[in-house]
């Protein structure tokens, strides 16, 4: 019988040895599993442990405490980087013994991980900081801590705005949060105990992993070289150890992160190599990235995309404006003609890829000729999806000193845009009816293909475990998540996984 069928209470032996892994269960032939503790921590009042969940993989998935450990909460606002940097976060407060909570009242500390790239974002941050006056006072020894990009551009605002925060973490400085967030766990005024933990696992089957921070080019909207600074690079050491640590949890598909991601570097190492070096790892199926800049969309690298099978033929390509006078206003480095030539390049070396794209409307100068050119560049490439802004002017970027159009002008466009992309988003989602997809399933309805639509899995008669890749008939595209269904309707889990055994004895 597979590990992960077999019911969950099971008995327990508890070995103190030393291991590498602190957080490591491993079945033994008798069928008993045994929890490893880390050799240096020590569990003084601890009288019970309890296992209530398994990966396949036979990790303990959480652990039961006899006394109550400070929970903490995050709220993350903004891009996949934002996302990895609070699952960075939320690794170093559980390693320090804290627990996370998907519950606001239940948590003693609160970190709030902002975004600044639209005055929205930012604005809707600010609101939630704001209400957290109220949670504070609610019990004694509350923590609030703000971290990330508004975090780095209004410092001095928030702390003289929102008194009642204890610690501000701006993005430049997010490497060095363990330290200044142990500083200020180390006040030890709440009425909770600071416990040793075992830390919670991230079980994520599609996982993040940054490999650089900052951004070298200067986009003249954007915000994010100021906030973020210039590039660093993690050694490729350090990223492959990020991916060894991910699929240990169970992680089974890499989204490699940076802000101009393919621009890596380290040594004699580009990006193709490092994509050839993580598609290696022991447990990773399948590999992916955001976001590329089309300057670094090298020949080596889509040859790599092509021909390297972990790597998924799928790309967010952020191409911004369809106009090449825009492009140049904005300072992105490419014309209109080189990424349509860069699109048909891609498409030839990987004719079933799908392709993705950011577009600002309403730039300063952008006149109704430069704006039908984005329209005619989103019909000739036939996106997939894509994502839209509304120009949003960034105090301090070049562009903010060049006038602004009208909010209504940049609504209007905005919609027309919108309404473009979703038209020949649906179109291509409804030719995907009836053919069949490999899909990664992320949790038991719900998975992801090699091209990343995310497919909710319907008819199933027990769940597929995460982790699992199926073969699905895709029966509905009206919405952005496909459906689809087993292509055997009828299986169940138990001889589907009678089928994967045999085949794996074969
Ligand atoms: N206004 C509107 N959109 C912006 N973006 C970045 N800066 C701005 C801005 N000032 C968009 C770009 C980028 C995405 C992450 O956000 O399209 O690709
Ligand atoms: Fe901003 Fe341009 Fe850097 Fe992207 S490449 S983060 S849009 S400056």
């Amino acid at each position: 019988m597979p590990f992960q069928n077999r019911p969950h209470n099971f008995p327990l032996h508890a070995d103190t040895s030393a291991v590498d892994d602190p957080y490591l269960a491993k079945p033994s032939l008798d069928g008993l599993v045994e929890i490893f503790f880390h050799d240096n921590l020590d569990f003084p009042r601890l009288e019970r442990v309890q296992v209530d969940g398994v990966f396949d993989r036979n990790l303990v998935h959480s652990i039961q405490y006899n006394r109550p450990i400070m929970k903490f909460f995050v709220r993350t606002y903004g891009c996949q980087m934002n996302v990895a940097d609070s699952n960075e976060m939320s690794r170093h407060l559980a390693a320090r013994g804290l627990v996370e909570t998907p519950d606001p009242d239940e948590a003693s500390v609160m970190l709030v991980n902002t975004c600044t790239v639209r005055q929205h974002a930012e604005d809707r941050a600010f609101s939630e900081i704001g209400r957290l006056r109220r949670w504070k006072t609610k019990r004694p020894g509350r923590k609030v801590v703000v971290t990330g990009c508004a975090a780095e551009r209004t410092k001095e605002y928030l702390e003289d705005r929102f008194p009642f925060v204890d610690l501000v973490v701006g993005a430049k400085s997010i490497e060095n949060f363990a330290q200044m967030a142990d500083r200020l766990l180390d006040r030890r005024e709440t009425d909770e105990e600071l416990d040793y933990a075992v830390p919670c696992i991230d079980d994520k089957v599609a996982a993040f992993v940054t490999i650089m921070r900052g951004c070298n080019y200067s986009c003249t909207y954007c915000i994010v070289p100021y906030v973020r600074g210039r590039e660093i690079y993690h050694s490729m050491e350090q990223i492959l150890s990020d991916v060894r640590d991910r699929v240990r949890e169970g992680a089974r598909e890499i989204t490699l992160l940076g802000q101009t991601v393919n621009s890596y570097r380290s040594g004699e190492n580009r990006f193709a190599d490092l994509l050839r070096a993580v598609a290696a790892v022991d447990g990773v199926e399948r590999v992916r990235f955001i976001s590329p800049h089309p300057y670094y969309m090298t020949d080596r690298v889509i040859e790599t995309m092509a021909t390297v099978p972990e790597v998924c033929e799928s790309l967010h390509l952020p191409v911004q404006s369809g106009s090449s006078a825009m492009l140049k206003a904005m300072a992105r480095n490419y014309t209109r003609e080189q990424y349509l030539s860069l699109v048909k390049k891609m498409r030839q070396a990987m004719p079933g890829m799908t392709l993705s794209t950011d577009i600002i409307v309403g730039f300063p100068g952008e006149t109704e000729d430069d704006f039908r050119q984005t329209l005619s560049l989103i019909e000739e490439v036939q996106f997939d999806w894509g994502f839209i802004f509304k120009y949003s002017t960034r105090e301090g970027t070049p562009a903010a000193k060049l006038e602004s159009y009208p909010e209504t002008l940049i609504e209007e466009r905005h919609q027309r845009c919108l309404e473009l992309v979703d038209r020949i988003a649906l179109a291509k989602r409804s030719k995907l009816v009836g053919s069949e997809q490999d899909v990664l399933v992320e949790e038991s309805s719900f998975g992801r293909t090699r091209t990343n639509y995310k497919v909710h899995i319907n008819g199933r008669v027990a769940p597929i475990a995460s982790g699992e890749e199926v073969r699905l008939r895709i029966t509905n595209a009206q919405r952005a998540t496909l459906e689809g269904e087993l292509q055997n309707g009828n299986i169940t889990f138990e001889n589907f996984r009678e089928k994967d055994n045999d085949h794996a004895r074969a």
